[in-house]
């Protein structure tokens, strides 16, 4: 039972780290304090800012009170009812957080590559302690969508998720899309905007958009599901020529996580989870987001479709669901009760990607004379591969005019959903008819 408003003297809330994330951290739980002590019940103090270096210039904290900072985290995390993680990385952040759970503090994480790889053992320990472990902003950033699948679709049975979940590489196929910039320089920008993460590899080669994947999975269909288990591959292979190429045929490049009830061979029911970049039709909800915003669309049985848009990055907007799951945190240290603890009673198999059947578009250059596009169709109807679409665009995306019986023409097929083996086979074999000159790409088509 919690004490009475009456009664309750201040929650002591330790942050650490002091950056991108954390420095709007604490300019919010500062600036805004006299409104979270109304909605919690009891104020907020904050007693501490863990850092690496305490005597580095801080030009996004500004607003910070620098008596606070410490470089003494292990000594912080156990003096606070409210431990705040956003530094990042898995080591030290893991034992800090442990350290905290044990010492009876209540945590709140904006770390998905900590959940990903570890997240049952900090669930574990938080059940144990009888403790809260609240991350809404460990998956895009701002938009509540945590908290809507773990608890407001506890009731229904979700399907299919297809997020749109990283906003640096979001930023750089809508920059490469909008202003024909390289990629280099959009992810620089991304950078420059507080986006990426440190490394940007762990952005544009789908690492965080495959933690986030895992998170959303595990808690969309009550199964463990850890960063091992997402089928990745990230847009450094994505060339300008393919997103001119996505614009003449309707579509947009997206990097997808999703995450699906699929059905292998044998019958079994199982759950897909994969990071790819995907063509999504310009139809598609998910095709308007632009920049760096992040969106999630939600397919479950009772509900239908749901889309979930915001901002998925920066400072303030992750900001904003932290200081949410602080709130909620805190509230329950007021008035009782606990929020939710980890799920995984369905123990469902996670099946290969290529269990997920979806369509493909295969583009190809081929010598343009008669004939050659019977020889294509019929390789895709000894594989099984059914045609949806063949388009023959009358002026390819260098901008050159086909050249009559003699040139090249760039052949753009959409098949009806496949299988994954059907479909590589079938490309194997299209890649040695005499008139095919290159496969020039491959790619899925999601959200149709
Ligand atoms: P930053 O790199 O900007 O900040 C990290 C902070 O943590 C710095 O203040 C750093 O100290 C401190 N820190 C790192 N390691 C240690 C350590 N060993 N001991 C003490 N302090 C340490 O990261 P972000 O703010 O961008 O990200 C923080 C977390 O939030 C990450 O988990 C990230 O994935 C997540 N996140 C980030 C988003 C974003 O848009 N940036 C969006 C959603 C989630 P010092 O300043 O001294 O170096
Ligand atoms: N680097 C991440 C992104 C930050 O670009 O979306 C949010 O997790």
């Amino acid at each position: 039972m919690g004490a009475s408003q009456q009664e309750q003297g201040p929650l002591r809330v330790a942050l650490l780290g002091c950056g991108v994330v954390g420095s709007e951290v604490a300019r919010l739980l500062t600036q805004q304090s006299a409104d979270l002590a109304s909605r919690v019940g009891a104020p907020l103090e904050l007693v501490g800012i863990a850092v690496r270096d305490a005597s580095a210039p801080r030009p996004l904290a500004e607003s910070v009170d620098r008596s606070l900072l410490t470089e003494d985290a292990e000594g912080l995390v156990t003096r606070a009812d409210i431990v705040i993680e956003v530094m990042g990385g898995i080591e030290p952040a893991r034992s800090l957080l442990l350290r905290a759970i044990e010492a009876g503090a209540a945590v709140v994480t904006a770390n998905k590559a900590l959940l990903a790889e570890d997240g049952p053992t900090l669930y574990k320990a938080a059940d144990t302690a009888g403790v809260d472990i609240y991350f809404e902003a460990a998956v895009a950033g701002a938009i509540p969508i945590v908290r809507p699948v773990r608890e407001s679709l506890a009731g229904d049975h979700v399907r299919r998720i297809l997020g749109i979940v990283n906003g640096t590489t979001n930023y750089v196929l809508d920059q490469m899309a909008s202003t024909g910039m390289s990629f280099d320089d959009a992810v620089k920008q991304a950078q420059d905007l507080g986006y990426a993460e440190a490394d940007p590899t762990a952005d544009v080669e789908g690492f965080d958009a495959a933690a986030k994947a895992a998170i959303l999975a595990s808690l969309a269909f009550h199964t463990r599901v850890s960063l091992e288990d997402v089928a990745r591959e990230g847009i450094t292979a994505i060339t300008a020529d393919d997103v001119a190429w996505a614009a003449q045929t309707g579509h947009v490049i997206k990097l997808l996580a999703i995450a699906e009830a699929v059905t292998g061979d044998d019958g079994a029911h199982g759950v897909s989870v994969r990071v790819h970049p995907a063509l999504v039709p310009l139809t598609h909800p998910l095709a308007g987001v632009r920049g760096a915003f992040n969106a999630v669309f939600v397919e479950a049985d009772a509900a239908g479709e749901l889309m979930f848009y915001g901002r998925g990055a920066g400072g303030s907007p992750t900001a904003s669901a932290v200081l949410g799951d602080v709130v909620s945190a805190a509230r329950h240290r007021v008035l009782g009760g606990k929020g939710p603890e980890e799920s995984i009673y369905a123990a469902l198999p996670i099946l290969p990607a290529s269990t997920a059947v979806t369509r493909y578009q295969v583009r190809l250059a081929v010598d343009d004379r008669p004939g050659v596009l019977a020889q294509v169709a019929q390789v895709l109807a000894s594989k099984g591969v059914s045609i949806e679409a063949v388009r023959q665009p009358s002026e390819p995306s260098d901008g050159t005019q086909g050249d009559g019986p003699t040139g090249v023409a760039h052949l753009v097929i959409t098949t009806h959903a496949a299988a994954e083996a059907a479909l590589a086979a079938t490309v194997d074999a299209i890649a040695v008819l005499e008139p095919v000159r290159e496969i020039t790409s491959v790619l899925r088509v999601e959200g149709a």
